[in-house]
């Protein structure tokens, strides 16, 4: 006898619908496996020989032939365990054919016990566009699961439940959705704007590169604090929207990521990969493709510390993610794209002793020195950072002094205003905030009045602007716009986007 059922591989960040057939034929005892890679096959067909056993459903002793379809397809993981159980215990008659579509994913520990998988997001939105009716999953993995409207979600917890569900005789009740709304920071303590002295100028243009998603490079001497703004930058950061949050977990559930026990990612993640990490790691990829920092840190932060000590590929990597939100894999089977959609944070010293420009006058760097230091990053990838910020040695006194700044919740409340006007703009786009506006609908929505005009002709002029920095500093005044609750884009909104600008030295 022979049966089929529904699994699941994931292919990149996405699911894809894999087919499980087992047969059982009279003859000597064996256990074939088709479809998987040659090591998990032999682990997969000892945990399931065991788990059935274990689970007293018996192990049928005949030949027995498991195939996983489509055959080009790389399935990974040990997500099929259950699958490839539930599919000989229906040809061997022990239990009854699904009458109606269903979906199962598990790893199998050898007492029968269900294990959780990686992707239990993708897993249940695959379930739901191909009109699954109910999705069997590890029981850590029902309440993200459930996140997804669409197909019933039963937790499953051990192979005998599953058994006694499937046969009638004890029915699992479905997974309920928990409390799945993401909360707003509680951020608070040493990384509130409140801690932060001085710095007026660094924490504008932090305001500002939250408000709009426009990239931030932070220069100034060590421990004038650099990292302790970046650090400040998710309290001012608005609350995750719920299909922000989806989007984010799914990427967080591929990579086996999530925090232990969260079905959904609640903070917007803030990802702060060291300078030796090589291009892989920054932007994903690999044989079997996983999604780099960029891709960890869609919807939230990305901060790069020491900046030009990152490894020049891996820097230049970034520029396909920073110009279009994503990462493209490419493979034999056909290309991967990973969502990459993160505030780009970058910190470094103005040279290599890190006191250049500092008013003690104690770097002693040759202009040479400085100067290569400097080019370690490229123009290319500079372009695409929109607020170049100066950040200077706070003086002591300054450092000394007892009253609190602006606290962070304050600074989030205006960036939340001017995220509402964004969301306003860009309804029934993909659109999230101004930095993804095309140069097109950059032109439509920063329509500049005449001395807005004249201003940033002379700026191509003296600063030799691309047209590219020209545009990103056109999105960067309608954020400062939208901050000031103004219309329109006026000639003082461009000339602070330009402040921020890079000079060409
Ligand atoms: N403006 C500031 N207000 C309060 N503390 C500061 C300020 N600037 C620096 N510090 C403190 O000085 C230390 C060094 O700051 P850090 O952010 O690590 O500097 P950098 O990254 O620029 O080298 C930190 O412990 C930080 O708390
Ligand atoms: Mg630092
Ligand atoms: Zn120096």
């Amino acid at each position: 006898m022979s049966s089929r059922i529904l699994s699941a591989a994931l292919v990149g960040v996405d699911a894809a619908l894999v087919e499980v057939e087992a047969d059982i034929a009279q003859g000597l005892p064996n256990f074939t496996v088709v479809g998987l890679p040659d090591a998990s096959v032999q682990e997969s067909r000892e945990r399931v020989r065991a788990a059935l056993r274990n689970a007293d459903l018996g192990f049928p002793r005949t030949r027995l032939t498991v195939n996983l379809a489509p055959a080009d397809l790389k399935k990974e993981g040990p997500g099929f365990d259950v699958p490839i159980a539930v599919a000989l215990l229906e040809s061997a008659g022990v239990l009854p054919a699904a009458r109606e579509p269903a979906l199962f994913v598990g790893e199998l520990a050898l007492d029968g016990m269900v294990r959780p998988v990686p992707g239990a997001l993708a897993i249940a939105r695959l379930a739901a566009t191909a009109g699954i009716k109910t999705l069997f999953v590890p029981e850590a993995n029902a309440g993200q699961a459930a996140l997804v409207a669409g197909p019933a979600v039963i937790p499953v917890r051990d192979l005998r439940s599953l058994a006694a569900h499937l046969t009638g005789k004890t029915p699992i009740p479905p997974a309920t959705v928990s409390a799945a709304v993401p909360h707003a920071p509680d951020h608070a303590g040493e990384d509130d704007f409140a801690h932060i002295r001085g710095q007026e100028h660094a924490k504008r243009a932090l305001e500002i590169a939250a408000a709009g998603g426009h990239n931030v490079l932070l220069s100034g001497p060590p421990g004038s604090g650099k990292t302790l703004l970046a650090r400040a930058i998710p309290g001012i950061l608005p609350a995750f929207t719920l299909p922000e949050a989806l989007e984010a977990t799914q990427i967080h559930g591929v990579a086996g990521t999530l925090p232990p026990d969260a079905a959904l990612l609640s903070r917007r993640p803030f990802r702060s990969p060291h300078h030796t990490a090589s291009g892989a790691a920054l932007v994903g990829g690999g044989s079997t493709p996983r999604p780099g920092e960029v891709s960890l840190a869609h919807r939230g932060v990305l901060f790069l510390d020491e900046f030009p000590e990152f490894n020049r590929t891996a820097l230049e990597a970034l520029r396909q993610p920073l110009e279009d939100g994503s990462v493209t894999v490419s493979r034999a089977a056909g290309t991967l794209r990973f969502p990459a959609r993160f505030l780009l944070v970058a910190a470094q010293n103005p040279c290599p002793c890190g006191w250049h420009g500092d008013p003690s006058g104690r770097c002693d760097c040759p202009a040479t020195m400085v100067d290569r230091y400097r080019r370690k990053v490229s123009g290319p990838l500079l372009d695409r950072i929109d607020l170049h910020v100066e950040v200077p040695r706070m003086p002591i006194e300054k450092l000394a002094a007892e009253t609190d700044a602006e606290p962070s919740s304050a600074v989030r409340a205006r960036v939340e205003a001017a995220r509402a006007v964004q969301t306003a703009r860009f309804v029934g786009t993909p659109i999230v905030t101004n930095s993804e506006m095309t140069s097109r609908q950059a032109k439509l929505h920063c329509a500049l009045d005449a001395d807005g005009k004249r201003l940033i002709a002379a700026a191509v002029e003296r600063l030799k602007l691309s047209a590219r920095a020209w545009s990103r500093v056109l999105k960067v005044a309608r954020t400062i716009a939208d901050l000031s609750g103004s219309g329109g884009v006026a000639s003082a909104h461009v000339a602070e986007a330009l402040q921020y600008r890079m000079r060409v030295e």
